[in-house]
């Protein structure tokens, strides 16, 4: 059954303007975090190369969104990853999480410097320790677009993340991106593990900004 409704451009009235206040799920993950005990599995030539990486996230809020009635609270997010043995960027990764409190969807939407993009989608509700998305290669809603060369060498067919909150605030992620690697048999598990600590909290979003200078 169509869950939606027949007026597709009338939107909501009276939103919240404090985004930190309506981020339901993703109220936890607000914030500036850093590990330095990240493991990563990704494909090489010889096999796969497991490494332990530094991770800091930047988690902040954005002002409300809408599809017409629907309505979206959401961070924007920035992952940079090094290793400890060189300065070169390891993974870089941009995106949005946003959750539909009318419905509980989740959505992170993800984007990787190397010609890659997904949508991943999941519910949850607003006090879930644990958030799972899922993005799934050929889906025209939930689904991950890879340059012609991905698509040819390491073809992405599925991504999976799972988020624990942990009662001390600090968080844990599994990622599993299978792949399909030019001329191996079997998918390969592209796996990354970490928990983060929060190191700085989130900056308020754009139009509580605007409000607190216009109220001073
Ligand atoms: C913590 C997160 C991640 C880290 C640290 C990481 C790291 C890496 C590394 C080091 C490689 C090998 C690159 C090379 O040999 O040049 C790789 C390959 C790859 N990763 Fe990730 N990755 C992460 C997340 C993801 C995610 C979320 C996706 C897709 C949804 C993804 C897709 C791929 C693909 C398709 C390849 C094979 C292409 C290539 O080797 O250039 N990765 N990753």
């Amino acid at each position: 059954m169509n869950p939606f409704p027949e007026d597709i451009f009338t939107e909501p009235e009276n939103v919240d303007p404090d985004t930190l206040a309506n981020l339901g799920p993703l109220r936890r993950l607000a914030g500036v975090w850093e590990s330095a005990k990240g493991v990563d599995v990704n494909p090489k030539a010889d096999g796969p190369e497991r490494r332990q990486y530094i991770e800091r996230i930047e988690m902040h809020p954005i002002d409300a969104q809408t599809n017409g009635p629907q309505l979206f609270f959401g961070l924007r997010y920035h992952i940079h990853i090094n290793t400890p043995e060189e300065a070169i960027t390891f993974h870089d990764q941009t995106g949005h999480w946003l959750w539909e409190p009318a419905t509980g969807l989740v959505l992170q939407s993800l984007s990787i410097p190397r010609g890659q993009t997904a949508l991943a989608s999941g519910f949850a509700k607003p006090n879930d320790m644990r958030l799972v998305v899922t993005a799934t290669r050929g889906q025209t809603n939930y689904g991950i677009c890879s340059n012609d060369f991905l698509e040819y060498a390491f073809r992405t067919d599925s991504y999976r993340l799972e988020i624990t909150f942990n009662p001390d605030s600090s968080w844990s992620y599994v990622a599993e991106t299978m792949l399909k690697v030019r001329g191996q048999a079997e998918p390969f598990p592209h796996r990354d593990v970490n928990t983060l600590v929060k190191v700085a909290e989130p900056k308020p979003n754009p139009l509580m900004v605007r409000l607190a200078t216009k109220t001073a």
